[in-house]
C-alpha cells in the first residue's frame, strides 16, 4: 500500500476503528515519510522521540490557527485550547508550565494514593451492587470515567455533585484534537468551552475569597503572588486543560486495558495471581493500545526531520500509536506482552510538553487494575462493546462486563 493511501485509510472510519494495519503499512516506508509539501508523517520510535524535542517544530497554537483556520481562530473552543500550555510555545510555555508544576508536584500526586484507593474501592462497591444479579454493567460509564474524573476533581477541588456533568462537555471540546474535524462540531465545542469557562470562573472566585487545600486555590495563589505572571485567562485555560486531560485519556487507559485483559483470560489470571505486575501491564496497555495515538507540530520556517525536508509552513503528524509498534524498536510489536524488557512507550509524549499527569495516570492505572481483578474473580466480557469513532483519543464508548456470572461470584 502506498503511504498516502495508508494515511487516507487511517483517517477513514475503518482506520479509526483499527489503525494498526495502516501503521504497519506506513512502517514499510521508513521512519519519516513526506506525503506532500504540506504533510510529513513520523512513525519511527527514535525519529518521533527526536521530533518531540526539536525546537524548530512548533506547537499548533494561536499562530498556526490564525494562518490555517483564520475563520475559527476566535471561537471560544479554539482559543481555550490554543492558549493552554498544551498548544503554547516558548517563552510562554516554559513560564506557565513552571508555575503549574510548582503546585502540581510529584509529592502532591504521591499523597493522593490513599484517596485513589478509597475512590477505587467505593466505585468497585457500586459496580458489585449493580452487577450482583448477573446483569451486565457498562465499565466505561460506571468505572473508567468515574475514577479519573473523581481523582482529578479531588485534586482540583471541584465539588462532588458537579463531576458527572463534565463527561459530555469534555468529549465535545476534545473533538477538536481529531485530525478530521468538521466545523459542524465547532458549535458543540464552543458551547462546552463557554460552560467550562463559566464554571471555572465561578470556582476561581470562590477559592480566591476562601482558599482551601486544593489545586485551584494553590494556582490562584500562584497567580496572585507571582505578580501577574499567570494571567486570569491563562489560569482558566489551564484549569480546563487539567480537567480534560486528567480524565479523558485515563478513562481510555482503563477501558482499553480491561478490554485487552478480557480478551486474553490467561493474562487476566496472571495479573490476578501477581498484582505487583500491574505497573508492567499498564506500560504495555499504553504501548499496545495508547489512549493518545497522535499529536502534531508545524514548521513555520521549514525543518529537516531525520533527513526528510519539511518546507516552511508544513505540518508534521507524529503518530505515537505507530511508533509504539515500530518493529525496529519492539520485538513482535503486534503481540501484547507485559513482560517485554525496556518497555518505554511514547504514549505520554516527550520533550518540553511531556505529559504533566503521567505519574497520576500510572497511579490510577495500577491501583485500578490491581483491585478490580482481585474484587471480581469471575469477571467476563458481555455483548455490546462499542468503540468511540475517534483516532487521536482512542477508547471505548461502552464496555459491558458481567461481574458475577457464577452464583455469588464477585461479591
Ligand atoms: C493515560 C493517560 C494519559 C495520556 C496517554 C496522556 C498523554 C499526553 C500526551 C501525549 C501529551 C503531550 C502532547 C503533545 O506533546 O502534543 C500530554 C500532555 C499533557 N497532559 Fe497528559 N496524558 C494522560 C493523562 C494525563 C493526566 C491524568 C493529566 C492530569 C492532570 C494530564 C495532563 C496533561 C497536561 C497538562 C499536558 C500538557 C503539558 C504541556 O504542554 O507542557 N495528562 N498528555
Amino acid at each position: 500500500m502506498d503511504a498516502l493511501a495508508a494515511v487516507e485509510a487511517l483517517l477513514s472510519p475503518e482506520g479509526r476503528s483499527d489503525p494498526f494495519p495502516y501503521y504497519a503499512a506506513l512502517h514499510e516506508h521508513g521512519p519519516v515519510i513526506s506525503l506532500s509539501d504540506s504533510y510529513t508523517v513520523v512513525v519511527g520510535y527514535d525519529a518521533l522521540g527526536r521530533a518531540l524535542r526539536d525546537p524548530v517544530l512548533r506547537e499548533e497554537g494561536v499562530e498556526w490557527v490564525q494562518l490555517r483556520w483564520p475563520d475559527v481562530a476566535d471561537h471560544p473552543a479554539v482559543r481555550l485550547f490554543s492558549d493552554s500550555m498544551l498548544f503554547s510555545g516558548d517563552p510562554g510555555h516554559a513560564r506557565v508550565r513552571r508555575l503549574v508544576s510548582k503546585v502540581f508536584t510529584a509529592r502532591r500526586v504521591a499523597e493522593l494514593a490513599p484517596a485513589v484507593e478509597r475512590l477505587t474501592d467505593r466505585l468497585l462497591d457500586r459496580l458489585a451492587e449493580l452487577g450482583s444479579d448477573g446483569s451486565p454493567v457498562d465499565f466505561m460509564a460506571k468505572f473508567a470515567y468515574a475514577l479519573p474524573v473523581s481523582v482529578i476533581c479531588e485534586l482540583l477541588g471541584v465539588p462532588e455533585q458537579d463531576r458527572l456533568w463534565f463527561r459530555p462537555l469534555v468529549a465535545d471540546l476534545a473533538a477538536q484534537l481529531e485530525p478530521v474535524y468538521s466545523t459542524e462540531h465547532l458549535a458543540a465545542a464552543d458551547a462546552a468551552a463557554v460552560s467550562l469557562l463559566d464554571y471555572f470562573t465561578a470556582l476561581v472566585a470562590e477559592r480566591s475569597a476562601e482558599p482551601r487545600d486544593d489545586l485551584v486555590s494553590a494556582l490562584v495563589q500562584v497567580r496572585d503572588e507571582d505578580d501577574g505572571r499567570l494571567s486570569d485567562w491563562e489560569l482558566l485555560c489551564n484549569l480546563v486543560l487539567l480537567l480534560a486531560a486528567g480524565f479523558e485519556t485515563t478513562t481510555n487507559l482503563l477501558g482499553n486495558g480491561l478490554a485487552l485483559l478480557l480478551d486474553q483470560p490467561g493474562r487476566c489470571e496472571a495479573l490476578r495471581a501477581d498484582p505487583s505486575a500491574a505497573s508492567a501491564y499498564v506500560e504495555e496497555f499504553l504501548r499496545f493500545d495508547s489512549p493518545v495515538q497522535l499529536t502534531a507540530r508545524w514548521a513555520p520556517e521549514g525543518a529537516v526531520v531525520d533527513g526528510v525536508v519539511v518546507p516552511p509552513g508544513g505540518e508534521v503528524l507524529l503518530l505515537m500509536g505507530a511508533a509504539n509498534r515500530d518493529p525496529a524498536r519492539f520485538e513482535r510489536p503486534d503481540v501484547f506482552d507485559p513482560e517485554r524488557p525496556a518497555n518505554q512507550p511514547l504514549s505520554f509524549g516527550g520533550g518540553p510538553h511531556f505529559c504533566l499527569g503521567a505519574a497520576l495516570a500510572r497511579l490510577e492505572g495500577r491501583t485500578a487494575f490491581g483491585r478490580l481483578l482481585e474484587r471480581f474473580p469471575r469477571m467476563e466480557a458481555a455483548d455490546g462493546r462499542t468503540r468511540r469513532d475517534r483516532l487521536t483519543l482512542r477508547g471505548y464508548a461502552s464496555l459491558p462486563v458481567a461481574l458475577a456470572s457464577a452464583a455469588g461470584g464477585g461479591q
